[in-house]
């Protein structure tokens, strides 16, 4: 009995056909289950940031984090990684001595997950991830700062690093290089591939390049 009112409600769908009414609702479903999802699980807590400047998640890689690692050899002081994920960048450089070691991301579940693996590796305490905007972030107090962004928000970012970061500073950038700036040292290939740039180094650059403009105007 319950079989026969199975097969009868199927064959009612198998004549049904998508009218024009429901093409409109089935795309529309589709477009809500996607905006959920990013809107939920991939991309929450970035309502205020413009779209152009939203960057979705990727972690790095073992070989990219050695390679930001290696890069940074010799120094010490306070770090950051700009757009956190899931804090592995940020627990190596805590391992490795720098201190404060900070990671700034906006995605809540990734700041539950950094802090749980913080706390699995015994450095709850000497890591901290915040919940905060980067582009809002002053920065004047790193030393050293890593960087795993897309391209579009790059030229941007050389602007607040160049204003914000002290004379000493170093930045490194994984899987992109600035659009703008000359690397002072490369590590890795391809995808792997991290770049460094000492922030005086840049400064005098583009202090040349304006003289140089300058003189061509004049
Ligand atoms: C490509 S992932 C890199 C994650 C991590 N640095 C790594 O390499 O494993 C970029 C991260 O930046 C975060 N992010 C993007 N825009 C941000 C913003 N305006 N403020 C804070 N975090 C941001 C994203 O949520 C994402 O987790």
């Amino acid at each position: 009995m319950e079989d026969d009112v199975q097969e009868q409600t199927l064959e009612q769908f198998k004549d049904k056909r998508l009218g024009g009414w429901g093409i409109l609702q089935l795309t529309a479903g589709t477009g809500l289950a996607v905006y959920a999802m990013w809107a939920g699980v991939l991309m929450p807590g970035f309502r205020r940031v413009p779209l152009k400047l939203q960057v979705p998640y990727m972690p790095a890689s073992k070989k990219q984090v050695g390679n930001v690692m290696s890069l940074l050899k010799g120094r010490s002081g306070g770090f950051a990684d700009l757009g956190s994920g899931d804090g592995r960048i940020v627990l190596e450089a805590s391992r490795q001595g720098f201190s404060p070691a900070v990671g700034y991301e906006l995605n809540p579940w990734l700041l539950r997950l950094s802090r749980f693996y913080a706390w699995k590796a015994g450095l709850y305490g000497r890591v901290s991830y915040r919940r905060e905007d980067l582009w809002k972030v002053d920065l004047s107090g790193y030393r050293n700062i890593s960087i795993f962004l897309a391209p579009s928000v790059l030229t941007l970012l050389q602007e607040k690093l160049l204003v914000e970061l002290p004379e000493d500073a170093l930045i490194i950038a994984g899987r992109f290089p600035f659009p703008d700036w000359t690397p002072c040292r490369i590590e890795g290939q391809g995808v792997d591939r991290a770049w460094a740039y000492s922030i005086e180094a840049i400064r005098k650059q583009n202090q040349s390049k304006d003289i140089q403009s300058s003189e061509k105007s004049s």
